[in-house]
């Protein structure tokens, strides 16, 4: 957690979701929260009750439990109340979609014809708030050649609603940049990644085992990589606007738009459709917990396009690399 500009502390994405599962089990009368086993036993009976209802406290998630507590202090021992409000916390909006320039780790900007193709590490930015991680990808067939993404009309399974997705950008057309939140119940990176063509095999070790059905709908749809989620098994179709090859998700993940300076070679993220599934967790992609740590909130980080030998002092978003799921 970090302080918000007020003061106010605010939960990192991966803190949020677990916290909104949380919430939603301490609301709910079949799993309602005892308030008072909770001032008897303290801690104990938050970290049991989190562990029965939500899922294993992994190190990280038992750390934020506690910074919670510790937070909010000796309120939250007299009662659960606190904790069900500090975990509720309330959104925040922008006006428009910020136009944020995307960075390397010492803030000069990507390099679209740099961007490895089909790259088996997780490359995640921020758009358009702090927490709503987003695959940055450069689309590959099986010889690591780049592809063009054409612009396709996507179709959400859920409700039968259809909107545009514009294709990919760069010097081939070959980039493209979706939530990382998947659609069904939250998971994030490392649990939900790109297979590039070469790990599209049935059988590859834990965790980046893909079902066959994944595989057969991906051969179906003429995609040559996936973006499969390993925690029910939820597969979209980067090829084709991240629409969903297999369930349980009934919504494609919602993608960012990006634009591509020819100029510079620099890649910027500057909208968001809003036809498409809204961000999980968000009540609209224009809303979230945070803005960017970079966000001017003078301008609302309007359009501006740098010069070649500029790096940016705001409105920008660092790429982070998750790692790589298929070593080690
Ligand atoms: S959270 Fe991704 S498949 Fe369930």
């Amino acid at each position: 957690m970090r302080p918000r500009s007020g003061g106010i502390p605010i939960i990192k994405r991966d803190d949020l979701i677990f916290s909104l599962k949380l919430v939603r089990k301490m609301r709910n009368p079949k799993t309602r929260f005892d308030e008072v086993e909770f001032v008897k036993k303290g801690r104990d009976y938050l970290f049991n009750y989190a562990e029965k209802n939500v899922g294993p406290l992994d190190p990280s998630r038992r750390a934020f439990l506690k910074a919670v507590l510790i937070g909010i202090g000796v309120a939250a021992v007299a009662s659960a109340v606190p904790i069900v409000s500090y975990l509720n916390q309330p959104e925040i909006s922008l006006n428009t979609f910020p136009w944020i320039i995307i960075v390397d780790s010492s803030g000069n900007p990507i390099k679209a014809s740099q961007l490895k193709v089909n790259n088996p590490e997780i490359l995640i930015f921020q758009y358009p708030m702090e927490g709503d991680i987003t695959f940055l990808l450069n689309l590959g067939d099986e010889n690591d050649n780049p592809i063009q993404v054409p612009p396709t009309t996507v179709t959400i399974p859920e409700n039968g609603v259809t909107y545009s997705f514009p294709g990919g950008v760069g010097p081939n057309k070959s980039i493209v940049a979706y939530s990382a939140i998947c659609q069904h119940l939250g998971c994030a990176p490392p649990e939900i990644h790109f297979y590039p063509p070469k790990y599209m095999k049935v059988g590859l070790p834990t965790p980046n085992y893909l079902p066959g059905v994944a595989l057969q709908a991906a051969q179906q749809a003429n995609a040559p990589g996936i973006i499969h989620c390993d925690c029910h098994g939820s597969s979209y179709d980067p090829y084709h606007g991240a629409s969903v090859l297999t369930g349980p998700t009934v919504r494609p993940l919602p993608y960012v738009q990006l634009y591509w300076d020819s100029n510079t070679d620099f890649l910027y993220a500057v909208s968001m459709n809003l036809k498409a599934p809204v961000i999980l967790g968000h009540s609209s992609d224009l809303s979230g917990y945070a803005y960017l740590s970079s966000y001017d909130e003078s301008t609302g980080c309007k359009k501006l396009l740098l010069k070649s030998n500029q790096t940016p002092s705001n409105c920008y978003s660092e790429v982070q690399n998750y790692g790589n799921t298929f070593q080690g």
